[in-house]
């Protein structure tokens, strides 16, 4: 497995696989790996083979961050990251620094933004300003340095997976974007590189957010419900985890992401829960 901290030798490695014809997946990640980034590796090697190449990125993007959020406390282990990765089988390892990825930052001489200006309106481009902008713009990024064929996301990050797809498709990017399961703990918990932030109590109560999601499966396995009273319902349900507090709860088109007024079987809902200052978020299908 090569391992390397530069844009110059990642695209110069990518452009000589890309004359050999191989093909390139590629799973970008801000690191801290868990098995949820590990199924998209796996997911990735099944898209292009034995005779292609797995490229993993771990770069925990500034951008994408406010100035309030986790940035400089976000979980990192790159000694633990890399063996994980090894032992999938991975080529690969993308590991920049700030000023490969950000030339002139520092000096206030970088300027070029990704934005993309619909589906990133709405509940966690809401919640999160300036995020989906550092999302775009590095995955944007990333795709002209490891120029892949294939790329992974994960649907744990529902609006996010729409938001790439969107810019690819815009933007005339070559690659094939896939979408993969969420994988979860035992309990239901889906993983996550900030569950480590809770403490015992917090990670005992945070599968509410899956509870909450099979509690309006239940609800509209049969009938239409209101989405007014389906949050208030679901609102009601989470005072059973006295340490969540929501932040917001959705239902809306998987296509669009417009809020609907009336939710039924196939209605995406998403929602984004603290405890204490952890933020969590979950979304199905229902
Ligand atoms: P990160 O949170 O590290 O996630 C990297 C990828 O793993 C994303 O596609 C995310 O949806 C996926 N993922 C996270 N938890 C998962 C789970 N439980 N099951 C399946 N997939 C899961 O998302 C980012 O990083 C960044 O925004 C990034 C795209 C790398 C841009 O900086």
């Amino acid at each position: 497995m090569r391992i390397v901290p530069t844009v110059a030798a990642m695209q110069k490695l990518a452009r000589r696989w890309k004359r050999a014809g191989g093909k390139i997946g590629f799973v970008p990640t801000m690191g801290y790996l868990h098995d949820g980034h590990l199924s998209l590796v796996r997911e990735a090697r099944k898209r292009v083979g034995k005779s292609g190449v797995v490229v993993v990125s771990i770069y925990v993007n500034p951008t994408q961050f406010a100035p309030t959020e986790d940035l400089s406390k976000y979980p990192r282990d790159l000694q633990r990251d890399l063996k994980m990765c090894r032992g999938e089988g991975v080529d690969v390892v993308f590991t920049p620094g700030d000023a490969e990825i950000y030339p002139g930052k520092a000096e206030g001489k970088y300027s070029t933004y990704v934005v993309e200006e619909n589906l990133g309106r709405v509940m966690e481009g809401a919640a999160r300003p300036v995020h989906f902008r550092g999302v775009t713009t590095v995955v944007a990024k990333l795709f002209n340095i490891v120029l892949p064929d294939v790329s992974v996301f994960g649907q744990k990050d529902f609006q996010q997976a729409a938001i790439i797809q969107r810019m690819t498709r815009d933007l005339n990017f070559p690659v094939q974007i896939i979408v993969a399961p969420t994988r979860r703990e035992a309990d239901g918990l889906a993983m996550s590189s900030r569950n480590k932030y809770l403490d015992a109590e917090q990670r005992a109560q945070a599968v509410i957010l899956f509870h909450a999601l099979q509690a309006a499966k239940t609800a509209v396995a049969k009938k239409f419900v209101s989405a007014a009273k389906l949050k208030q319902d679901l609102r009601e349900f989470l005072t059973a985890a006295p340490l969540a507090r929501l932040d917001y709860v959705e239902f809306f088109d998987p296509e669009t992401l417009q809020p609907v007024a009336q939710v039924k079987r196939g209605t995406h809902m998403a929602l984004a829960v603290f405890f204490g200052k952890t933020r969590l978020i979950d979304n199905s299908q229902l």
